[in-house]
């Protein structure tokens, strides 16, 4: 309940609950949401994760696909239902694999105008982002304006567990019907006390978070200035383009096998065929050194494994990426 509380106080929502993950907590309470609101509409973003479209599978909802941020697809989409149907917007602040935020305002503004709720996955920018570490939500100014916002104890937060904040009914809710919820152990006590102390020092500690983008903006200068393949991203993840699944599980076990650094390789169906990648995530605790060591470790790694057809892969994908409106919004 403490730990409720923080959260709650972290998002400024009436209230929160604790699952035992996040994965749990998405599935759970879009699964739940769907049950007490029949004939709702589910307007899901392209890249949503797992657990979010096993949510949105498990509640049997309809279910529309937006494009990745394109609010003017959301909004088209959404103009083909009548205004009384209950409607939910599912999305993400930060989109793990590809590095790029959500328009989090402008999907918000979208889902007024239709009367639809408002689900946010704020996983990979919670302890991260805002000047308390409640997300991209808080660091754009407008937490009040979503129904639902999901976040992860893990990750930022480096403990383990997953949560919702919203209004107290809804919480209520969820609370009364989630069968993840209530037909699990709950998250221990210790996990619960380390988690609180976790975020409640990143809530009063933000220059942990200044430093956490510095580092971040720094790699990717240093990669892209040692002429390693970056895709644009435009949060603390930083993806380097390989194109090819072997290569991409062989560079990641070259660079684990000959120089000590675990990076993963991310391959389909978490991305596209074709865009397999790896991707970096620095923290504030990263020094230069040890960016020189994985800069010159990357760079070995691609020369040992031969990485012909690679370059013009990853030109073909940057003129895909650039100028699309979808990555742009
Ligand atoms: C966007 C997103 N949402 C939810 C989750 C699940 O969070 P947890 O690790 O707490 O289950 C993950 C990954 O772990 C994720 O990347």
């Amino acid at each position: 309940v403490e730990l409720e509380k923080e959260l709650a106080d972290l998002h400024q929502t009436e209230s929160a609950l604790l699952f035992t993950s996040c994965y749990v907590a998405n599935e759970a309470s879009i699964s739940t949401m769907a049950k007490i609101l029949p004939g709702m509409v589910i307007f899901s973003d392209q890249l949503n994760h797992a657990s979010l479209i096993a949510g949105i599978r498990s509640s049997g909802c309809e279910k529309r696909v937006f494009r990745n941020n394109d609010v003017d697809h959301l909004h088209q989409l959404m103009k083909e239902y009548p205004k009384d149907r209950p409607k939910m917007v599912i999305f993400e602040s930060v989109y793990s694999m590809e590095g790029n935020i959500g328009p989090i305002e402008k999907i918000c503004d979208v889902a007024d105008e239709h009367n639809a709720l408002t689900f946010l996955d704020e996983v990979h920018a919670v302890g991260l982002y805002g000047q308390h570490g409640a997300g991209i939500a808080e660091r754009d100014g407008v937490m009040d304006r979503l129904s639902i916002i999901s976040g992860t104890l893990a990750k930022g937060y480096g403990v383990g567990g997953g949560y919702i904040a919203s209004s107290s009914p809804i919480i209520d809710a969820v609370r009364s019907f989630a069968p993840g919820f209530i037909f699990t152990t709950s998250l221990n006590p210790p996990m619960a006390a380390a988690a609180k102390a976790s975020v409640s020092y990143l809530k009063h500690n933000p220059q942990i978070r200044e430093k956490h983008q510095e580092r971040a903006a720094t790699l990717k200068s240093r990669l892209a200035s040692a002429g390693v393949p970056v895709m644009p991203s435009e949060s603390h993840i930083v993806p380097v383009f390989v194109g090819d699944a072997a290569l991409c599980k062989k560079i990641s076990d070259e660079l684990l096998n000959k120089h000590n650094i675990y990076v993963q390789p991310i391959n389909y169906p978490t991305v596209p065929k074709g865009e397999e990648r790896l991707r970096l995530t620095p923290t504030p605790f990263h020094t230069d050194e040890m960016m020189n060591h994985l800069v010159s470790s990357i760079t070995s790694a691609f020369k040992e494994i031969g990485t012909t057809g690679m370059r013009s892969a990853y030109e073909h994908y940057m003129q895909k990426a650039a100028p699309t409106p979808a990555r742009r919004a």
